[in-house]
């Protein structure tokens, strides 16, 4: 896995700007007595040049994250459930009202959003590559083609199906580097009247909370309004509006359509604007967030190496795909963190990537707190500490490192 020779959208000359070095996949949770030797990649990223798209520097196969074990379940927090629950209701009063519609998802996981489509009887088709998770989407009556969503899966889906009045995908455009075929894919299998949807996590939130750990493997590329408006000019696609969303740390919602079929929303002009007025990747503020993110580091590592010298207990909360990230760079490990708690029965009793602390189920966490709780969940920081009140009553202190360390 050779370093590319430039950008995966245009060609253009890439700028790397921050490098985290070797690191694991982000989901590779390993039994306690795995053999086989962990996969390593150089995680870095750069900017283009050209279209402005940030992105990776290195490429994962897509078979080593994507596959049967994929362990990541969309529906283990009641915000994203409401929150998926709402963006299906509102295609079903808006894009879904015509005759006999028909709406594709992209990486539908468990079929957290297109459970609520089917659940009011409209055609739909879920195309998820990961096997175990694409199950538990078709256990809750939800067609699921267990397939990777590409130009050629696109023109088979339309010559079976169709073409769809609504393409969507919520964080998982942003995990295909391949994206010529993606887009191809999209036109050939949109109607001229449909719309290809998707949500990512928001570059300019990435900067804004030196948001570091929303780099890793799976995330290959960071959308701005800008690079997305470029990207879709290549295929005959236009951008017609933003949205900014709160979850996950900071997201925004695109919606394209077929040039020149919508008018954009102003909103599309305003968020371009404002990305030139921040210069959100000029090399003054793509290098002043590297240097963000090497503060964070050694703070972390001292308030952690105190904590252990004083005799504190410190515990992860979430194994989240983005603590592989910050546990990996700032080499973490069981002495300074005991253990990580979380939900996901699939990656408890297994050992984080690369820094091999044990996975446990929350209720260990309640058995016995510790003196610090190390927020790696941090984008469902309302959800967590509101469920874990009993935490902070006992006694308990949650530490924050986005967007700076502190202890709260
Ligand atoms: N949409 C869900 C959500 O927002 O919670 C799931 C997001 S999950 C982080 C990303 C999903 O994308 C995974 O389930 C993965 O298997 C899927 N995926 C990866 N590459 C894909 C591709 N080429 N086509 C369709 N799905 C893909
Ligand atoms: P995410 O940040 O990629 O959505 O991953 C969140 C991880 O945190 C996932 O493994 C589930 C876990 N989690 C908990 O353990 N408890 C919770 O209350 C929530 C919301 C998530
Ligand atoms: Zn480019």
């Amino acid at each position: 896995m050779a370093d590319r020779p430039g950008c995966r959208v245009c060609g253009g000359d890439l700028r790397q700007f921050v490098d985290f070095g070797r690191q694991p996949l982000s989901d590779a949770f390993r039994l306690p007595d795995a053999s086989e030797e962990e996969f390593f990649f150089r995680l870095a990223a750069g900017a283009c040049g050209t279209c402005s798209m940030v992105q990776l520097m290195e490429e994962v196969p897509r078979d080593r994250m994507f596959h049967a074990d994929y362990p990541y379940l969309s529906s283990g927090s009641s915000v994203m459930r409401a929150h998926f629950a709402a963006v299906a209701r509102r295609f079903l009063a808006t894009e879904l009202t015509g005759a006999d519609p028909f709406i594709v998802e992209l990486g539908c996981n468990d079929g957290v959003m297109l459970g609520t489509v089917a659940a009011a009887g409209i055609r739909h088709l879920g195309v998820e590559p990961s096997g175990g998770v694409a199950d538990q989407a078709r256990a809750k009556g939800i067609e699921v083609r267990k397939d990777f969503f590409e130009e050629s899966t696109a023109l088979e889906i339309a010559d079976a199906q169709g073409r769809a009045d609504v393409i969507y995908a919520a964080n998982t455009l942003c995990h295909i580097p391949y994206m010529a075929s993606i887009l191809n894919g999209v036109r050939a299998l949109l109607k001229p009247s449909g719309v290809f949807v998707f949500e990512d996590p928001y570059f300019g939130d990435i900067i804004e909370r030196t948001s570091f750990d929303q780099i890793y493997d799976e995330h290959f590329y960071f959308f701005t309004a800008t690079s997305v408006s470029a990207m879709a000019a290549r295929h005959g696609l236009e951008l017609v509006d933003v949205e900014r969303l709160p979850v996950h740390g900071g997201e925004v919602r695109y919606t394209l359509a077929p040039a020149g079929n919508r008018t954009p929303s102003a909103a599309v002009a305003a968020l371009v604007a404002e990305e030139r007025r921040r210069e959100l990747t000029s090399a003054a503020t793509l290098d002043g967030f590297a240097s963000r993110v090497e503060k964070i580091r050694g703070d972390l590592l001292t308030l952690l190496q105190d904590a252990r010298d004083q005799g504190r207990r410190v515990v992860g909360y979430g194994a989240t795909a983005k603590s592989a990230t910050v546990a990996n760079f700032c080499g973490l490990d069981s002495g300074l963190v005991e253990f990580v708690c979380d939900t996901t029965a699939a990656k408890q009793g297994r050992l984080t990537p690369g820094t091999h602390i044990p996975v446990r189920p929350p209720e260990e966490f309640r058995r016995s707190y510790p003196d610090y709780a190390l927020l790696f969940a941090w984008n469902h920081a309302d959800e967590v500490m509101a469920k874990e009140q009993a935490f902070r009553e006992a006694g308990g202190r949650w530490i924050r490192y986005v967007p700076d360390v502190h202890v709260l």
